[in-house]
């Protein structure tokens, strides 16, 4: 496993990989990772010859007042998971080799960012997008993998990068849940032991309305007002919002079809976290 720090060294390295023989497989993260990153380099394996995995926490993408400073980060740790997953390259670039002075392009998002995270995080997805057509265009892979955790986020790059035609296949991988049902993400972290109970509400939340549907309720106003019921009746938990919603566009819809998302995010305490569930499926599968 390789280890490049600048984009200069990357830039030369990849000029030495062919893309006719092999196929390069792109897992962008923020790193401090979790199984749900392994999954998607275990997926990524099936596709690729070659994986490359990129560590960086990427600041545009943090609205002010959030937790850029405080985001976990753990680089021996990440480094040795990684060297484990058999990962050909590892991009650990700094901020100021992907962000250099003077930097001041940007990325409009799609339309599917409005609503929702996109308007909890005014910006957010702006410096997604940023970043990950920053990252795109460095690693230039034929495949890119996302976690299906982050639903908005997946549904924007999706149309980001056919809008602007990026050759490169987005697979969409399945979201991993600890035992109890709490979706993986390195924000689990910050939550203490009465935290991280508490947080079970958001998933048991999401599997409530699935089983309404199941049990006939299609009417999505009834099943987000059963839903907004029982994140209120949790102590320490504010809820930001709960939406059903059309799986690509993002936009709420009234009458719920298999297929569409039950959206959910919450603060417990001051973590943020986000959650999502397919009606009449549970959980989404992979993309491929
Ligand atoms: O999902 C994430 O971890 C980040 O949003 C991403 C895609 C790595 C861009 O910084």
């Amino acid at each position: 496993m390789q280890v490049v720090r600048t984009v200069t060294q990357w830039r030369s390295i990849r000029r030495s990989l062919s893309s006719q023989t092999q196929r390069i497989g792109l897992v962008p993260t923020m790193g401090f990772l979790h199984d749900g990153h392994l999954s998607l380099i275990r997926i990524a394996r099936q596709h690729c010859d070659i994986i490359v995995v990129t560590c960086f926490v990427n600041p545009t993408q943090f609205v002010p007042g959030e937790d850029f400073e405080r985001y976990p980060r753990d680089e021996n740790r990440d480094l040795a998971l990684l060297k484990q997953e058999g990962v050909d390259y590892v991009l650990l670039p700094g901020g100021d080799d992907i962000y250099p002075e003077g930097f001041s392009t940007s990325i409009q998002p799609p339309a599917s960012s409005q609503g929702w995270c996109g308007q909890s995080r005014p910006g957010h997805f702006q410096g997604v997008c940023t970043i990950v057509s920053i990252l795109f265009n460095l690693v230039q892979p034929h495949f890119a993998f996302f976690g299906r955790k982050d639903a908005q986020q997946c549904a924007v790059i999706q149309a980001m990068t056919r809008d602007l035609n990026f050759p490169i296949e987005i697979v969409l991988c399945p979201i991993v849940r600890e035992s109890d049902g709490l979706a993986m993400s390195s924000r689990n972290v910050y939550l203490s032991d009465e935290e991280r109970r508490r947080a079970l509400v958001l998933s048991k939340t999401l599997r409530l309305g699935l089983t309404l549907f199941q049990q006939g309720v299609v009417d999505s106003q009834a099943v987000l007002d059963e839903g907004k019921k029982q994140i209120q009746t949790m102590e320490g938990v504010r809820l930001d919002y709960l939406g059903v919603v059309n799986q690509n566009t993002f936009k709420s819809v009234s009458i719920i079809q298999p297929g569409n998302y039950y959206i959910g995010a919450m603060y417990v305490g001051t973590t943020r976290l986000i959650d999502n569930m397919v009606f009449g499926l549970g959980e989404a599968p992979c993309s491929e």
